[in-house]
């Protein structure tokens, strides 16, 4: 499993359950990397979704509340029915998309994360854990580019201590610290 987001210097993602910039790569870049792939969205972010459920793509929903439909997604309520519904897929395949709840829960649970780092601070009231210190390495960002403003570039961060979610149990499994793999040692 993968995480995808956008954020500015502070780890912010989102003011009044929208996007802080409009980055029209970026959203390029997000359509790009999960056409045809697994979505995994927290109830406020699909909510803000332009299009519900996202084209193209397996869209999963997280919400408690056991009534909640949504025409077209699947819907899970609580991570333990998400693990057991994802384990269907490819788990390269299935991006974490938002927002910072589901983020900041699911990190742990991510190989690489998929970062839009804009290179501002802007006025926000949601934000995610800083993922370089939540075991999170950097393997490779692009030059910085411009658009409506604000610089921005693309990274890759890498997880090296993948925690695994037991759903016998309801509870993490174990934590798997590996290696620093090669790119990581030719930065
Ligand atoms: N910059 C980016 O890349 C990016 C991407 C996505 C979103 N965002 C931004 O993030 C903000 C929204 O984030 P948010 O944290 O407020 O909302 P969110 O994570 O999208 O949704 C929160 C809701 O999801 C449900 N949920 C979360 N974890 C759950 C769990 N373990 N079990 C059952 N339900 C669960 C709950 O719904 P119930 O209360 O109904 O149970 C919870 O209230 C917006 O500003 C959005 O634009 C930014």
């Amino acid at each position: 499993m993968n995480l995808i987001v956008a954020v500015t210097k502070d780890f912010a993602i989102g003011r009044d359950n929208n996007l802080l910039c409009h980055i029209p790569s970026d959203l390029a870049y997000f359509k790009k990397m999960t056409t045809g792939k697994v979505v995994i969205f927290g109830k406020n972010t699909y909510f803000s979704l332009p299009k519900q459920p996202l084209p193209n793509r397996t869209n999963i929903v997280l919400c408690s509340n056991p009534n909640f439909k949504a025409d077209g997604a699947i819907v899970v309520h609580s991570l333990n029915e998400l693990f057991g519904e994802i384990k269907k897929y490819d788990p390269q395949d299935v991006f974490v998309c938002g927002g910072a709840s589901v983020y900041n829960k699911l990190m742990p649970y991510c190989d690489k994360a998929y970062v839009t780092m804009i290179n501002n601070i802007v006025p926000a009231d949601t934000y995610i854990k800083d993922l370089t210190k939540e075991h999170f390495y950097l393997l490779s960002e692009t030059t910085p580019q411009t658009e409506n403003g604000q610089e921005f570039c693309f990274q890759v961060y890498k997880n090296e201590n993948i925690k695994v979610w037991n759903t016998h149990t309801e509870q993490l499994e174990f934590s798997s610290p590996t290696t620093k793999s090669l790119e990581h040692q030719k930065l």
